[in-house]
C-alpha cells in the first residue's frame, strides 16, 4: 500500500504526546459526560441506571404526573421525609390550589426542606421561596421544553462535532484500518450525532423514538472508542500489538485479498476462538467455583 501521509507510529514524539494528551483529555471528558447522563437522565424514573423510561421521561415527559411529583420520587427524594413528600404530592394532585398551599402547611414544608437550596441566590435552580416559582412544576410534565432542546441541541452539535473533528483527524493517520473502514469510522459519529439530536426532538413528539436516542448514542460511543483505541495503540504499542501480537493476525487477514469473504470470516472466527477459548475457560472456572455455589445455596434456602 502506498501512503500519502505519515502513519501514526512514525510521527515525532512531541506530536504523539500532543495527540495522546488530547485523546486522553477527551476520553476523560466522555466518561464525565456518561456520569452526568447517569445522574440527570438516569434518575428521571426515580431509579438509578439508564433505561428507556428515563429517556421518555426526559424528553416526552411523564404525562401521567407532574414534574414536582417525579422529582419528589426521584432525585429530590432524600430532601424530605416520606410523610411530608406525600403531603406535597397530595396537594399537587388536588390541583395545587394557592389557598391550600398556606392552609395545608405545604408552604411551611417547602420553606423548611427545599428553600435552603431552591432560593433566588441559587443560580440554575428554580426559586421556591414564593409559590410563583413552584407553580410551573405542579402542572403536567411534558418533558424537555422546546427552548431547552434548542439550547442543548446547538451546543451539542457545535461542541461534539469539534471533538470528532480532532479524534477523526488523528485517527486518519492510522494505517491498520483499510481506507474503506476508516471512512466509515470517521463519518459514522457525524451521522449518529445528527441522528441523536433529531431523536431528542422526535422523542418529544412520540416516546417510541427513545430507542433511537439509545441507538445513536451507542453508535457514537462505539466509533469514538474504536478510533481512540486504534490511535493510541498505533502510536505507542505498534510493535507488541500489530507486529508480534493479536493485531498481526488481523492485518494478515485484512491483506489476504485473494480469499473469499466466507473464507475470511472463517479465518477471523478461528482467530477469535483461539483468543476467546482461554478467556471462556477462565470464566467457566470462576462460574463453577464462585457464582454457581452462591446461586445453589440461595436456591436451597
Ligand atoms: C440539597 C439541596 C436541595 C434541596 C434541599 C432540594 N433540592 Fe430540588 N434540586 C436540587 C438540585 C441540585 C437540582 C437540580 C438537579 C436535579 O434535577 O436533580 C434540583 C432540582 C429540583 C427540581 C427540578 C428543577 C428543574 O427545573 O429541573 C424540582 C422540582 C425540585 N428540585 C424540587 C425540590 C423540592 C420540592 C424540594 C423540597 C422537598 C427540594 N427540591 C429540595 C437541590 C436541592
Amino acid at each position: 500500500m502506498t501512503q500519502k501521509y505519515t502513519p501514526l507510529k512514525d510521527h515525532d514524539t512531541p506530536i504523539k504526546v500532543l495527540f495522546t494528551g488530547y485523546l486522553c483529555t477527551v476520553g476523560v471528558g466522555y466518561l464525565f459526560a456518561l456520569i452526568q447522563i447517569l445522574f440527570t437522565h438516569g434518575m428521571a424514573d426515580g431509579q438509578f441506571g439508564l433505561s428507556v423510561d428515563d429517556i421518555v421521561y426526559s424528553y416526552y415527559g411523564n404525562r401521567s404526573g407532574t414534574m414536582l411529583e417525579q422529582k419528589l420520587n426521584g432525585s429530590m427524594k432524600e430532601n424530605a421525609p416520606e410523610q411530608e413528600r406525600f403531603k406535597i404530592m397530595d396537594w399537587v394532585r388536588d390541583g395545587a390550589d394557592p389557598y391550600e398551599y398556606k392552609d395545608d402547611g405545604i408552604e411551611k414544608i417547602v420553606q423548611e426542606r427545599c428553600v435552603m437550596c431552591h432560593n433566588k441566590d441559587a443560580s440554575g435552580l428554580p426559586d421556591f421561596s414564593k409559590l410563583e416559582g413552584l407553580k410551573p412544576y405542579t402542572t403536567q410534565d411534558t418533558g424537555a421544553t422546546f427552548a431547552s432542546l434548542t439550547r442543548v441541541s446547538h451546543i451539542h452539535l457545535f461542541g461534539i462535532s469539534f471533538i470528532f473533528m480532532f479524534v477523526g483527524l488523528i485517527f486518519s493517520f492510522s494505517e491498520t484500518t483499510t481506507t474503506q473502514y476508516k471512512c466509515i469510522a470517521i463519518g459514522m459519529p457525524y451521522a449518529f450525532l445528527i441522528a441523536d439530536i433529531m431523536s431528542w426532538w422526535l422523542t418529544k413528539i412520540d416516546p417510541i423514538f427513545a430507542w433511537l436516542v439509545i441507538f445513536a448514542g451507542m453508535g457514537m460511543g462505539i466509533s469514538f472508542m474504536f478510533m481512540w483505541v486504534t490511535s493510541i495503540l498505533e502510536m505507542w504499542l505498534y510493535k507488541p500489538i500489530f507486529v508480534n501480537g493479536l493485531g498481526s493476525r488481523y492485518l494478515e487477514w485484512r491483506d489476504n485479498g485473494e480469499a473469499s469473504i466466507p473464507d475470511r470470516l472463517l479465518a477471523l472466527i478461528k482467530v477469535l476462538i483461539l483468543e476467546v477459548k482461554p478467556a471462556m475457560q477462565f470464566i467457566k472456572a470462576q462460574w463453577l467455583a464462585r457464582v454457581w455455589p452462591l446461586i445453589e445455596s440461595k436456591l436451597k434456602k
